[in-house]
């Protein structure tokens, strides 16, 4: 039997929601699955990493099937499998593909199995193949997100924004790598650091929740990843503040960079325009995409 399921890419943190906030967004991962009782891997790729993913044992759709298998006492059974994977989500830019894959293959392994896993075991096994649960939360469960860990169980709270906006997606034409942009962040923090995301995200949690865009104002502020990462991505604060002065929400980097992303209502067109002037006045070249919160 062939399942399909489809999978948001995602922008985590938000700005101030450091490994906590996430969100789903309307740029998709589209894959099929079909379990075999024989071992061999059959693995087709089209679109965004067709040239880039591995075709073999290495491939991270097959090893999170390979979690869901042992999970539920399947592994002896299904040695093999036939994927197809039909990808819009950008890799190593900031948009979650790495979680898309492995919530795409627990999602489809675990639906081809009668879904024997609840949602809350499929986020404990996608948390501890990534590593932090804000991309694969939003995976999951599509919306915005808010996720904790602890003693390794990931609990994660869906909520959808009572403030309309699209999401203004700059893509600029480098990679960056998690792992590389996860290694600048100190160790510790300060302590006025550690205040100023602290009240920016409640602040922000709270105006999505009531629907009151003014408490927006401060809320996209984070001294715990961005000021670090600013080295990485040349001229990301300029293209920040050109989004706001064009009349964004707010503007942040997605997830771990290199994507910088702005919320707007009604001008994203521009909006994404100054951005790409921004950097491309900081010698950067980018593309844009105009993306809807998935529900
Ligand atoms: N919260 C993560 C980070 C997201 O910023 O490093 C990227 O995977």
């Amino acid at each position: 039997k062939t399942v399909k399921v489809r999978v948001p890419g995602t922008s985590a943190n938000l700005g101030p929601g450091f490994d906590t906030l996430g969100i789903a967004c309307s740029c998709y991962n589209d894959l099929e699955l079909t379990l075999l009782r024989e071992e061999g891997l059959e693995i087709e790729i089209h679109g965004e990493g067709a040239e880039n993913i591995p075709r073999t044992s290495r491939n991270i759709v097959w090893r999170s099937i390979q979690k869901v298998l042992r999970r539920v006492g399947c592994a002896d059974e299904f040695k093999g499998a036939r994927i197809v994977m039909d990808n819009k989500v950008p890799l190593s830019r900031g948009l979650g593909s790495s979680a898309t894959a492995i919530v795409g293959g627990i999602k489809a392994a675990n639906e081809a199995l009668g879904n024997p896993l609840k949602n809350r075991d499929l986020l404990k096994i996608a948390t501890d193949i990534e590593g932090h649960p804000d991309n694969v939360a939003p995976a999951i469960f599509g919306g915005m997100t808010i996720s904790t860990v602890r003693n390794g169980w990931p609990e994660t709270f869906r909520f959808i924004p009572k403030i309309r906006f699209k999401m203004v997606v700059v893509v600029p034409d480098f990679f960056l790598p998690t792992k590389a942009a996860r290694e600048v962040l100190p160790e510790k923090v300060d302590r006025a650091d550690a205040i100023v995301n602290i009240g920016s995200t409640a602040m922000m949690i709270a105006a999505f929740i009531k629907g009151s865009r003014h408490f927006l104002r401060n809320a996209f502020d984070d001294a715990l990843h961005q000021p670090y990462r600013a080295e990485l991505i040349p001229g990301m604060y300029d293209v920040f503040k050109a989004a706001r002065k064009e009349g964004a929400l707010g503007a942040f980097l997605s997830g771990a960079g290199p994507c910088l992303m702005a919320l707007a209502s009604g001008n994203e067109r521009s909006v994404a325009e100054a951005m790409q002037r921004a950097f491309k006045e900081n010698n950067v070249e980018s593309t844009y995409m105009i993306l809807d919160i998935d529900k």
